[in-house]
């Protein structure tokens, strides 16, 4: 019976209190995470569902400080071409913090895995979903940071190929998120980018539909 594998309603709300309060971190206080906290989230992010059970992702634990500050540079420099590329909204965007990488108290960079190609089981038609993998392992992640008061901010402002460099990668891997991990002053209450008038939540009925996309479809987003 289904009632019988449900869980019990506090533990239903607690998995939907850490969905709801989960947030976008970019402030950080600089204590350290306790013992074997950061083992758990990687834990956490090692259970997650990956395509063909493929386990795409790798972990590179920044604690180098001298390489943290030049992926901080990496990432103010593709700030500044992202803005260059911006028009309406360019000031608007330089003015927004996009990453906490030299205030938090872990960074983690999140790689595919070389030689991906050999792994066709569910990617023939799809081989982007190696990265779906890896995007989810990291909400597992960033769940289960929340629940336990960690915040955590995910960072793609980078050159690719300069950080695979910079990290000695192997060919064929690809590094595809900067994790900033630690304490916080607090939980924003509202997505960061929603409380800047940056952007808002859609409502349901634009993101679900029946049957087929919609006519006169309203949700394509106007160019900045
Ligand atoms: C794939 C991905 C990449 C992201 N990259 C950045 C980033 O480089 N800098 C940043 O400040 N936020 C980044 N974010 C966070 C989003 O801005 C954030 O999820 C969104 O504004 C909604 O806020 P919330 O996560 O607090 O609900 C990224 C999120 C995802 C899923």
């Amino acid at each position: 019976m289904s009632d019988q594998q449900r869980y019990t309603d506090p533990e239903i709300a607690a998995v939907w209190r850490a969905i709801r309060e989960r947030r976008d971190m970019r402030h950080f206080v600089p204590t350290p995470l306790a013992d074997g906290a950061l083992e758990r989230l990687v834990e956490a992010a090692h259970l997650g569902p990956s395509v063909g059970y493929m386990q795409p992702w790798r972990f590179i634990r920044i604690s180098d400080l001298a390489l943290r500050r030049r992926m901080h540079q990496m990432v103010c420099a593709e700030q500044a071409k992202t803005a260059e590329t911006l028009s309406s909204r360019r000031e608007e965007f330089l003015k927004l913090k996009v990453e906490g990488i030299l205030d938090c108290a872990e960074v983690l960079v999140v790689a595919l895995m070389p030689n991906r190609e050999r792994h066709v089981f569910g990617r023939r038609t799809m081989p982007h979903m190696d990265l779906m993998s890896v995007g989810c392992a990291i909400q597992n992640m960033w769940l289960a940071a929340r629940a336990e008061g960690i915040g955590l901010g995910w960072v793609s402002f980078f050159e690719p190929q300069a950080l695979a460099e910079l990290l000695a990668m192997p060919e064929g891997a690809e590094p595809v998120a900067i994790l900033c991990i630690g304490h916080v002053p607090a939980f924003y209450p509202r997505p960061m980018l929603e409380d800047i008038g940056w952007g808002q939540r859609l409502g349901m009925d634009e993101v679900l539909f029946d049957n087929g996309w919609p006519a006169g479809d309203r949700s394509t987003p106007t160019a900045y």
